[in-house]
């Protein structure tokens, strides 16, 4: 054994630099590019959003139309994927969605074109598509037909609408939009860490991004909303939430939708959607979900003071079923809105690539005599 230090799952570990994000997990706050993600949420979109992370500037007004429009005439997928999808539609959506970006690359005519240009486009793209293959999956499994996108709707209102097969209402579809603008960046999580050591050995940005998706699908990172309406379902009634609480958490459990490795206070992104999320509820005339989940986050508070709070996760489950949106695609929708701050932080590692590859410590045997097949037993 070395005489080495251990940082198991790399805690506190700095890698690199970044311009990209900037997470005060001790004061709960949360900046892109140096704006102050309330600011965002409360006056971008997600179009101007992409742009900011992508470019690293707020977009001038002409360059606003510009990225719109592009991104909503790349929203079309082609006729194959739309037959691959068909062929794979019995998976759990992130195995579509991973499965389909990897795809994508057979249907790219400039594959061979690994210039910083080429990728960023090709990061805009995937962008663009993402919510078309998650609203594709879900109407063919549903037996319903494949909407084309509509190029005069937001980002947002889009995919809604491709996912519903009918416009969606502005209130709802401006609250998806600030929901996808949340999840757009957030420093080296492990999906944007996945991309990067991807990138870093200089392989292509469909690798990338993928490899991106695969590492986000997990409960630990943005499977937990899925995990967060389970929760709520299983506690059915406020009235069982303390019971609920006390048994998971004796048992060794985790409570969905708290906790995180960064944010030792609020994450100030579950602070906005919590009252999204309220009068999402009082809005649609439907308070169960909001209620239960604010039972249990009374039920939490006494793990504040350990640093354990409400996380981004939380209030996003309750959200999505109030606008009928699946469970099983909560996680997809995070994906879809994580794509720009993957194609940024890819963006950056390029631009100052070095081999992300870091050691493990040897702890087994060594010079173990090698006996032949034979005179085993
Ligand atoms: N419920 C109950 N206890 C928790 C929770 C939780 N959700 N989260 C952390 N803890 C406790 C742990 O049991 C541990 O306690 P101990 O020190 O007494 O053993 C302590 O807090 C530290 O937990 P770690 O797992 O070491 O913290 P880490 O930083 O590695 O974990 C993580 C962060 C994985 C997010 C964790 O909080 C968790 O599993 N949360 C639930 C899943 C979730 O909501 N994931 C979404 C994360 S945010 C995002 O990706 C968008």
């Amino acid at each position: 054994m070395a005489d080495v230090t251990i940082h198991r799952g790399l805690k506190e570990i700095y890698l690199d630099r970044t311009k990209s994000s900037y997470i005060d997990g001790k004061n709960g706050k949360l900046y892109y590019r140096g704006f102050n993600i309330n600011e965002l949420a409360n006056n971008s979109t997600f179009e101007e959003v992409s742009y900011l992370l992508i470019h690293g500037e707020l977009p001038s007004k002409s360059e606003l139309a510009e990225i719109t429009k592009w991104m909503a005439d790349a929203r079309e997928i082609p006729s194959g994927i739309i037959t691959l999808i068909d062929s794979i539609k019995h998976l759990h959506p992130m195995d579509v969605l991973r499965t389909i970006i990897s795809a994508l690359a057979a249907f790219d005519n400039n594959l061979a074109d690994e210039s910083m240009d080429a990728n960023i486009e090709r990061g805009l793209s995937i962008t663009a598509k993402a919510p078309s293959i998650v609203a594709a999956h879900v109407r063919l499994r549903n037996g319903d037909k494949y909407i084309p996108p509509n190029p005069n709707l937001s980002h947002a209102a889009n995919f809604m609408y491709m996912l519903y097969g009918r416009e969606p209402d502005l209130m709802d579809a401006k609250l998806i939009d600030k929901d996808l603008i949340l999840h757009a960046e957030h420093g080296l999580n492990a999906s944007s860490f996945t991309a990067r050591v991807v990138a870093s050995t200089q392989s292509d940005m469909y690798s990338a991004l993928t490899a991106g998706i695969a590492a986000l699908k997990g409960p630990a990172h943005g499977g937990a909303a899925e995990g967060v309406m389970k929760q709520a379902q299983e506690i059915g009634d406020e009235s069982n939430t303390a019971e609920y609480v006390n048994n998971l958490l004796s048992s060794g459990g985790r409570i969905m939708g708290f906790g995180h490795r960064v944010y030792k206070t609020a994450d100030p992104r579950a602070l906005i959607l919590k009252v999204d999320a309220k009068n999402l509820s009082e809005r649609k005339g439907n308070p169960k979900w909001f209620t239960i989940l604010q039972s249990l986050a009374v039920c939490m508070e006494p793990y504040e003071k350990k640093g354990i709070c409400e996380n981004v996760d939380f209030w996003t489950g309750a959200i999505y079923n109030l606008l009928e949106i699946p469970d099983d695609i909560f996680v997809s929708i995070f994906a879809l809105a994580r794509i720009p701050g993957w194609t940024a932080q890819v963006a950056e590692q390029l631009n100052n690539n070095i081999l992300i590859r870091p050691l493990l410590d040897y702890v087994g045997e060594l010079d173990k005599p090698y006996v032949a097949i034979e005179e085993r037993k």
